[in-house]
């Protein structure tokens, strides 16, 4: 391992604060021998964000009552969709609805709806939630990042119903679902931008997959996106979602402050504690201490409340390299350029951010792309699978021993699958989909992984 740490600092562009000293140019100045033994610097922790609490209560009911979302899909065609795949209804439609698109089920009654939709009655509208809460271990959490949503689908499907139904559909920009829960949402962003823009230059729309990363950690750092393209203090490029289902940005512009308020309530999400069998304070004592000595130097230390965002650079890594470069110079440019951009100015980072860990065993699969369905498969590469399913987000379908999701190993992905089959399995030999990289837990021994694990439940 030390002279894994080296070669990583040897590397090293990554502005790992606190974890190592760097000169004026970023150079960094501590040999790995050194960041081996606990490398903590007090004065790398940031003050803990002051959260308003009357605007966080304001953005709760935003989020949650407010007019979030446009008119998307007529209620009655909502409830049709099941149409669309099958000739005669499914006993539960309901569920149905939620199991064919991966859609949480919500928190309270909701008119029968799935999580993140609502209803006047007449009109169903979709928010946040449908990608930005998700269920683990068998409960909905809002800010985990819904591991099993096909947005695709969906919208294929509200397409072919809206032709028997006679509604007219929302006009998203196509919408590429690479496997339940990864979309490339940031490539979507991309094509709406290119509705008001014509830049002089080129611009890609085909930027890997992302999944969510959970909300709870929004007040650990200082730059947002898996990339850390954006600031952490940006509200509008997470409202631009919003322009693909229905909402106009004339809506958008107008209820900002109620954007402003509900960014401040997201501040105040705690992450779900580990709710199964508590490790043992030795096994927690053992893995906390070999975590400080070789993973803050790029994650978050627990003796910080807040730190800098850590911008690893891509080769360092090594993880599926498209979404960092895909989001260059020119793509950075047309999203400073619009409404959203003009507040939150994004730059190309060229790498990925260090997780902060808070809550890590709640928001399986893991990296960017959610290509790794546990911790234990991060911190030893030889155990992820090429071609995997997850079996679900039960209790029962989590991995306590390896923290993360059961899966179903395939030795290739299926040829031919139907429709809604297509995104079920995940396949990391595509594009965009990989899961190499982040070597630094191999080599680690299998007792010393177990005690790392049992510290990040902890978190
Ligand atoms: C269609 C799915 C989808 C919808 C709808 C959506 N988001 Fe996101 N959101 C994402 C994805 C995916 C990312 C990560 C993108 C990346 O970094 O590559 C993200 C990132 C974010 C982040 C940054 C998280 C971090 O820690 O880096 C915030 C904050 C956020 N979204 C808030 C919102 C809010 C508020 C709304 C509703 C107004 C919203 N999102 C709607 C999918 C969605
Ligand atoms: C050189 C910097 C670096 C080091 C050292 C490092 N990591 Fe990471 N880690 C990252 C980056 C960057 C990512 C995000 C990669 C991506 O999403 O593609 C990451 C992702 C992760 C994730 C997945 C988080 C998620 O929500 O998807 C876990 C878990 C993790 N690291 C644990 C560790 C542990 C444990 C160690 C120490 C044994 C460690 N890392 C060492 C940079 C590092």
């Amino acid at each position: 391992m030390k002279r894994l740490v080296g070669a990583v600092l040897g590397l090293s562009l990554c502005a790992c604060p606190g974890a190592m000293v760097t000169s004026d140019a970023g150079v960094p100045v501590v040999d790995a021998g050194e960041t081996l033994s606990d490398p903590f610097d007090a004065g790398s922790c940031l003050a803990p964000i002051v959260v308003d609490a009357a605007k966080a209560d304001a953005g709760h009911a935003f989020l949650f009552t407010g007019p979030v979302g446009g008119q998307l899909v007529p209620r009655l065609a909502f409830d049709n969709l099941w149409r669309v795949w099958a000739t005669t209804p499914p006993s539960d439609v309901p569920a149905a609805i939620r199991e064919r698109y991966g859609f949480a089920r919500a928190l309270t009654p909701n008119d029968g709806l799935p999580m993140g939709f609502r209803t006047d009655g007449s009109y169903v509208r979709v928010d946040c939630l449908v990608c930005h809460a998700g269920e683990v271990a068998g409960q909905t959490v809002v800010g985990a990042g819904n591991n099993r949503v096909d947005l695709e689908l969906f919208v294929d499907d509200l397409k072919s119903l809206a032709r028997s139904f006679g509604f007219t559909p929302p006009n998203p920009p196509a919408l590429r679902t690479g496997a339940k829960g990864v979309s490339d949402i940031i490539g979507m962003t991309l094509q709406l931008g290119l509705r008001t823009m014509q830049p002089p230059f080129p611009v890609n729309t085909e930027i890997g997959y992302q999944d969510a990363p959970a909300w709870w950690t929004l007040a650990d750092k200082t730059r947002v996106y898996t990339d850390g393209s954006g600031p952490q203090a940006a509200h509008r490029t997470m409202m631009a979602t919003q322009l693909a289902f229905g909402t106009t940005q004339a809506e958008l512009e107008r209820l900002e402050p109620e954007y402003i308020a509900l960014r401040e309530y997201l501040l105040t999400l705690k992450a779900p504690a580990w709710p199964f069998t508590a490790p043992s304070s030795d096994a927690v004592a053992r893995g906390r201490a070999l975590f400080r000595q070789q993973c803050t130097i790029c994650h978050r230390d627990d003796r910080c409340e807040r730190q800098e965002s850590n911008i690893v650079p891509k080769e360092t890594v090594g993880t599926d390299p498209e979404r960092s470069v895909k989001y260059g110079m020119n793509e950075v440019a047309l999203i400073n350029n619009t409404w959203f951009g003009a507040t939150d100015q994004h730059r190309a980072s060229g790498g990925y951010t260090a997780p902060s860990l808070r809550g890590v065993w709640a928001s399986a699969p893991y990296f960017h792309n959610a290509s790794v369905p546990t911790v234990e498969a991060v911190l030893d590469s030889t155990k992820r699978p090429k071609f995997f399913r997850v079996l679900g987000t039960s209790r029962a379908d989590y991995d306590e021993q390896a923290v993360g999701l059961k899966v179903e190993v395939l030795t290739a992905a299926p040829t031919n699958p139907s429709r809604g089959d297509r995104a079920a399995v995940y396949d990391t030999t595509k594009v965009g989909l990989g899961n190499q990289g982040h070597l630094f837990g191999d080599a680690l021994t299998p007792a010393q992984r177990a005690d790392v694990l049992a510290y990040l439940k902890t978190l």
